[in-house]
């Protein structure tokens, strides 16, 4: 019989291709999501039905959960409450008897200096010491943090993100990690693990400028949007005091360390090889 799973987070950006990926992979998805307006969104990309709710308001978690096997829990990021808003799903998953919580961590929570990588590690310990069937996942940085910038850099030719232009990630395509999401959810065969799912290059600004300019067949350079920039432009685009200071330690740790990782897992996972940076351009190029 098909397996039954919630999925939190699932209106936001990792949600949506996690939805689609346990849907193709056979599961009978629900999606939890704060808006009911969202429900037609949430079942063209292939959710049985929606549950409307609040990851703040525990009744709404213990009836959202009813009738579930599993349960995929993507937080939303870099919030301060990360390990009370999952310990919440936690509670109401083993009170109801779920098989499996899987958990959407980040790779490296052991980054004790950015604060949301020390929450997660904070509630991966929480949901292990639960008692409850768990598996991990800890994704790398996604590849996709080019679709916000994809205009001005083909338009502009310059490619700039908050870091310097030659410090490294195994940056991760985010269909991969969906992908393989579905497959650690679906499969109790990867039950007590915790996998690092990282992209399979290591490549730097100029790196990843080079890739798009091969794609674009024009020049594009890279370029560090100095920190400053980075925070007058999140707060014009709405984000809090708090959000504004997570992200400029986050970047300035990976400004200072980088942030590398290893495929193997990831490929192990996905029983294929993972997408490349040039392969995912080639998408968005395509894309628009
Ligand atoms: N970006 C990366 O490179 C990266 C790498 C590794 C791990 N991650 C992790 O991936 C996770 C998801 O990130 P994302 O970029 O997909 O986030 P996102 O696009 O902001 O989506 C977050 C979702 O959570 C929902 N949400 C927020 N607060 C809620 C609440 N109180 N109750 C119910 N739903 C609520 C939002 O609902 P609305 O639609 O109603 O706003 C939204 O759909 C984060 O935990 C992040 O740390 C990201």
């Amino acid at each position: 019989m098909a397996m039954s799973v919630l999925v939190t987070g699932s209106h936001g950006r990792t949600g949506k291709p996690v939805v689609k990926a346990l849907s193709n992979q056979g599961a009978v998805v629900t999606a939890f999501v704060r808006d009911a307006n969202q429900e037609d969104e949430m079942k063209t990309l292939g959710a049985s039905k929606i549950a409307v709710g609040d990851m703040d308001d525990p009744k709404t978690i213990k009836s959202a959960l009813e009738g579930c096997d599993a349960i995929v829990h993507i937080g939303p990021p870099m919030h301060p409450d990360e390990k009370t808003m999952t310990g919440h799903f936690v509670s109401a998953a083993k009170e109801a008897g779920l098989s499996k919580f899987v958990y959407y961590s980040v790779m490296h929570p052991l980054r004790r200096e950015v604060r949301h990588h020390s929450l997660k590690l904070d509630t991966e310990e929480m949901l292990i010491e639960s008692g409850i069937p768990y598996s991990i996942v800890q994704p790398m940085r996604y590849m996709q943090h080019l679709e916000p910038i994809w205009k001005k850099v083909t338009n502009e030719g310059v490619h700039a993100m908050p870091f310097n232009t030659h410090i490294k990630f195994n940056v991760v395509d985010l269909l991969d990690l969906a992908d393989a999401t579905a497959k650690v959810t679906l499969d109790d065969g990867w039950l007590y693990g915790t996998y690092e799912l990282a992209g399979p290059e290591s490549l730097s600004q100029t790196d990843m400028a080079d890739i798009i300019s091969t794609v674009i067949s024009k020049p594009v350079t890279a370029e560090q949007v100095p920190i400053k920039a980075m925070q007058e432009k999140a707060k014009a685009g709405g984000a809090s005091d708090d959000r504004v200071r997570q992200m400029s330690i986050m970047n300035e740790h990976y400004d200072a360390f980088g942030f590398l990782g290893n495929s193997r897992i990831l490929e192990l996972v996905l029983g294929r090889k993972a997408n490349t940076f040039e392969e995912y351009v080639r998408r968005l190029s395509t894309q628009g």
